[in-house]
Parts: structure tokens; C-alpha cells; sequence
């Protein structure tokens, strides 16, 4: 126990000190790409977890896709291309909900069984399965993507059969202050044009565009509960997955995304990179993210840090 408790301890102090370094950033107002101005007050959450959860509920009840009925999209042809199906229907329920981050210490885990044995299993971009079964097994019920694995020709998004026959969230980000319109001509990477290819080409695949908007009211949550300037920049899709799944599932577990005794300066579990800020961050507010996920974590020490994942209670749960 005490190996752990130390464990945590470091932790902390270097997700702590990537946040206190990004937050300088954020005073020279240098690299602001989506000019955001938060006008609200930041401070560290000394609250419960389930009072924070409740926060999170207030302010994210479900996370919203575009269905073509905004009026930037009424004359679009994204309109009639969006699928009858909603990506989750209000009342679509699992039980526990697997979230398998990217990262490196992935690799090696054995963990590929335990991931299988959830009722919902949910993949990051271009994250495979094949091969690496026995690390983060071979289920896939929904995929979030980023417009660039979206859009770019290698990732093979029209092509590859892991992005067939699931859900999917594409997402792509807007200004802080941007409306819908504004969004639409001028995305940072072309996400309407695959989107529309993808869907003729593969109609029973669930994909659905995030409504941008979320992007920013999830960043206002991570900045409100963190006590200085947290990085300028969208969340990352691992913070995305958490605030999709938590209204449809009793437990969301994540995997590799607190990081375990496995961390290791290796990107990815499915390649050779090696990149630490891809756990520490450097594009995303990664650090304010973690460190707000452990807060709100129900597992011990021992199946957070060794076993490599860790637990919130869904909404259902939540007397708020
Ligand atoms: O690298 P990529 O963006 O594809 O990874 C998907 C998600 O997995 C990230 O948004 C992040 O939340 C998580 N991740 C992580 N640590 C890593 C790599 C990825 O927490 N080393």
C-alpha cells in the first residue's frame, strides 16, 4: 500500500507542475489559437466528488451531435446525410463502460480480457485491436475520432473495417466564441466532406459530428475547478468519451488514462514514439483533466496504480 500511496504522491506533483507551467502560458497570451476568454473564477474543487459529478451533470446533461435541424446546417446536404439513429437514444443504458486510452503503458498490461468483459467498449482514433488483443482486447462498441483521423488520407477512414458497422463521434473544434455558422466555413480540418463520404459509402455505421459547442462548455467545467490558467485548447477525446458515457452507464472504468506504475515515455501502446507529453499533454489541458478524473476515481490505490484503471458512477447513480 505504501508503494502506491508514493506513487500517487509523485504523480500528482508532476500532473501539479505540468498545470502550473501551461498556466503560464496562458498569462503571455501568445498561444491562444481559439481565443478564449474565461470570464468565470477558477479554484480547486474541495468538494466531493459526487457533488462534482452533479456539477458536470448541471452542465453537460448529455453531449450533443449536430442533427441538421441548427440552422447552420438547414440548406446543408449534412442534413439529410445525418442517420436516423441517434448515437445514444436518452434511455440507452449499459451497465459498465470501458474507456481505452491511447497510451503507451497499455502495452504489455494483459488487461485485454478485463476490457472485453464490459457491456460497452469505447476506442480513440485510429487505435487498433488486431494484435494487440491481449493488452486492450477486441471489442469496440463506439469510436471517437478527431477530424484529422477523420480527414487525412493515411488514416484510411473510408477504407479501414474498424471504423464499419459501429457508433462514431467525429469531432472538430470551433472558437470559444463561435457559432455554429462560423464553424461549418471554417473548420480546423475538413470533417463535412468525409463525413458525407462515409455515410453513403457505409449507412449502417452510426456517425454522428460532436456539436462543437461542448467542446468549450467541458473546458469551462476543467478551468472552473482548476486553481490556475489551465491550457487554451479543447479537452482531449478521453475527457470527451467521460462526459459522453456517463448519462448511459452505471460505471465508467478507464483505462491508462490516470496512469499506472506501467507509465512509460511511449506514446502509443500500438507504436514505437516516444512522447511524453501525449500523457502529460501539451496540446490538450491533459493535466487539469487527470487530475480532476482521479478526484473523482472510487477504485484503490492497488487496482488504480497497478491494475491500470479507474472508476466513476454514472449519473444514474447521482442523487443530485
Ligand atoms: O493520442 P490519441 O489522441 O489518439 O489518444 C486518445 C486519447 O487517449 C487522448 O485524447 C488521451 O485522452 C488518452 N491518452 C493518454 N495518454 C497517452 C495517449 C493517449 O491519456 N499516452
Amino acid at each position: 500500500a505504501k508503494r502506491y500511496s508514493a506513487f500517487r504522491s509523485k504523480l500528482v506533483i508532476r500532473l501539479r507542475s505540468v498545470l502550473h507551467d501551461e498556466s503560464n502560458v496562458f498569462k503571455s497570451k501568445l498561444d491562444n489559437p481559439y481565443s478564449v476568454e474565461f470570464k468565470g473564477v477558477a479554484r480547486s474543487p474541495k468538494i466531493p466528488a459526487s457533488n462534482l459529478l452533479c456539477r458536470l451533470k448541471h452542465v453537460v446533461p448529455s453531449v450533443t451531435t449536430i442533427t441538421g435541424e441548427e440552422p447552420a446546417f438547414k440548406d446543408s446536404p449534412i442534413r439529410q446525410a445525418v442517420p436516423k439513429t441517434k448515437l445514444f437514444e436518452p434511455n440507452e443504458r449499459y451497465n459498465t463502460c470501458a474507456i481505452v486510452s491511447n497510451a503507451g503503458a497499455l502495452n504489455g498490461s494483459n488487461l485485454g480480457r478485463i476490457i472485453d468483459s464490459h457491456d460497452l467498449v469505447l476506442r480513440f482514433n485510429h487505435a487498433p485491436t488486431i494484435g494487440y488483443e491481449k493488452d486492450v482486447g477486441k471489442k469496440t462498441t463506439i469510436r471517437i475520432l478527431n477530424s484529422q483521423v477523420a480527414s487525412k488520407k493515411h488514416f484510411k477512414f473510408l477504407k479501414n473495417k474498424m471504423y464499419t458497422g459501429i457508433k462514431i463521434l467525429v469531432w472538430d473544434p470551433c472558437s470559444y466564441t463561435s457559432t455554429l455558422e462560423q464553424w461549418k466555413e471554417n473548420p480546423d480540418f475538413d470533417v463535412f466532406t468525409p463525413y458525407m463520404k462515409h455515410r453513403r459509402a457505409k449507412p449502417k455505421t452510426n456517425l454522428h459530428l460532436l456539436n462543437p459547442r461542448v467542446l468549450w462548455t467541458l473546458w469551462d467545467f476543467l478551468q472552473t475547478h482548476t486553481s490556475v490558467r489551465i491550457r487554451p485548447n479543447p479537452p482531449s477525446s478521453g475527457f470527451l468519451g467521460i462526459a459522453l458515457l456517463l448519462p448511459h452507464c452505471d460505471r465508467v472504468r478507464l483505462f491508462e488514462y490516470v496512469p499506472s506504475v506501467r507509465m512509460t515515455p511511449r506514446c502509443h501502446y500500438f507504436d514505437n514514439e516516444v512522447d511524453t507529453s501525449c500523457t502529460f499533454g501539451v496540446w490538450h489541458p491533459l493535466a487539469a483533466e487527470k487530475l480532476l478524473s482521479l478526484s473523482l476515481n472510487q477504485e484503490d490505490d492497488f487496482t488504480t496504480f497497478q491494475t491500470g484503471y479507474i472508476t466513476i458512477p454514472g449519473y444514474s447513480n447521482l442523487k443530485c
